[in-house]
């Protein structure tokens, strides 16, 4: 063990199962680790480094603006904070934007914006529809919403105002739908629960029954959002969009920002109803403006889009072959491989080994979430490996049953 590892023990809070690996230096889809081996990162911060290690854009946007005029309050108006403003709102369908530093911030931001819309609009709905499975981040909020009992009973007593349904179940929603009702809260696709697809017009029906039943429909964007799915948005390969949409991840190409973005009919906030110190500050917004400006004139969603049929096409030829393998499923690149049974935790040890880092998102899938800007060359290498891990876990199956 590392000096490193021995630090971690001493110093932090042992909230993160972490692989056996120091990670000191990247450079696009590679990383070195303390020892100077090389890896292949199909984690990429979880689905945040978006144009991989140390792009140049991303490197000159920071020290440009950190020599300029690193952060100011929101006590005053600050240029790389509306131009990023501008810029998701021209690409987006939605209206107003709220800047924060996280995920579940941005999360927590568009459920008080809800509620606000509820107590002003629908006479007092503040319960949000959130679905199982589901993933929203770790303030009480966002873990209530969050559809994995683990994650929330050990923090008892959770706010209320959220119920859960199924995922990918439109009547359980309608079922769901009462006077308190303000909004239903989905992913596109359900990244931490395992990335699961839902049928093709879900988001559509939900979409219509919001309409009917005059509640918001809020988008969790954050895992499926910034080209991640082949789109800028996962929403408009949906045909739904969404009346709030959080934001995070991959939005500053790996330097932490969130957002929240809302249509104008529910930008139900009022001067001192949020804020944040850090929210939206020049650093973070200037890199967030860069990062999302080469993504759209670059065309990296298309880009993102053909990759992705590649990556698809090379793992249902994985599944066809290993018969421990027993779903494939994903888009652009954000895919799962589902394997027979609890093995994800030792694939990802032997994938590691090999000098690929993968994700085991489920103690029985794998998930790969390479940064957008990973080449063919780079995709099939991977799928080399885990062929590699595949045969060798079949392999140790049949010694051990024979
Ligand atoms: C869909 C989704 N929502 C919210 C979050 C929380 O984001 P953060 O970890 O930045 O708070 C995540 C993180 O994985 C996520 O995937």
């Amino acid at each position: 063990m590392s000096d490193w590892q021995q630090l971690e023990k001493r110093y932090l809070f042992s909230t993160f199962k972490r692989q056996p690996v120091t990670l000191v230096r990247g450079q696009g889809v590679r990383v070195w680790d303390d020892q100077g081996r090389e890896y292949l990162d199909f984690v990429a911060g979880i689905a945040s480094v978006s144009l991989g290690h140390s792009h140049p854009v991303v490197v000159s946007a920071l020290v440009e603006q950190a020599g300029v005029l690193a952060h100011v309050s929101n006590l005053v108006y600050s240029i790389p904070q509306l131009r990023l403003a501008q810029l998701l709102v021209e690409n987006s369908c939605l209206d107003r934007v709220f800047f924060c530093n996280s995920g579940a911030e941005a999360i927590e931001g568009a459920i008080k914006l809800a509620r606000k819309w509820g107590k002003e609009k629908r006479e007092g709905a503040y319960e949000v529809i959130c679905t199982d499975n589901a993933f929203h981040g770790r303030t009480l909020a966002t873990v209530t919403a969050s559809g994995t009992d683990k994650y929330k009973l050990p923090f008892a007593p959770l706010p209320p105002g959220f119920v859960h349904v199924p995922y990918n179940d439109v009547e359980a929603i309608r079922k769901a739908t009462g006077a308190k009702t303000c909004a239903v809260l989905l992913e596109p696709i359900q990244g931490e629960g395992g990335v699961n697809v839902p049928r093709d017009d879900y988001l559509r029906q939900v979409r219509v029954w919001c309409d009917e039943a005059g509640i918001l429909l809020i988008l969790d964007e954050i895992q499926t959002g910034i080209g991640r799915t082949g789109s800028l948005f996962a929403y408009q390969q949906c045909g739904a969009e969404p009346d709030i949409m959080a934001l995070a991840k991959g939005l500053a190409g790996g330097v932490p920002i969130g957002a929240f973005l809302a249509k104008e009919h529910c930008a139900a906030f009022a001067p001192g109803d949020h804020g944040s110190t850090f929210g939206g500050n020049p650093l973070c917004t200037h890199v967030g403006y860069c990062v999302l400006k080469y993504i759209i004139d670059n065309d990296i969603p298309g880009q993102v889009a053909r990759k992705g049929q590649h990556l698809e096409r090379r793992l249902r030829s994985l599944a066809d072959r290993h018969p421990i393998v027993t779903d494939v499923r994903g888009r652009g690149l954000l895919w799962a491989i589902e394997l027979a049974g609890e093995l994800a935790e030792q694939a990802v040890g032997m994938c590691l080994e090999e000098g690929l880092i993968v994700n085991n998102v489920k103690p029985t899938a794998l998930r790969l979430m390479p940064p957008l800007v990973v080449s063919e060359e780079e995709l099939d290498r991977a799928v080399e490996t885990i062929d590699r891990v595949l045969a060798k876990l079949e392999e140790e199956e049949r010694e051990r049953d024979a």
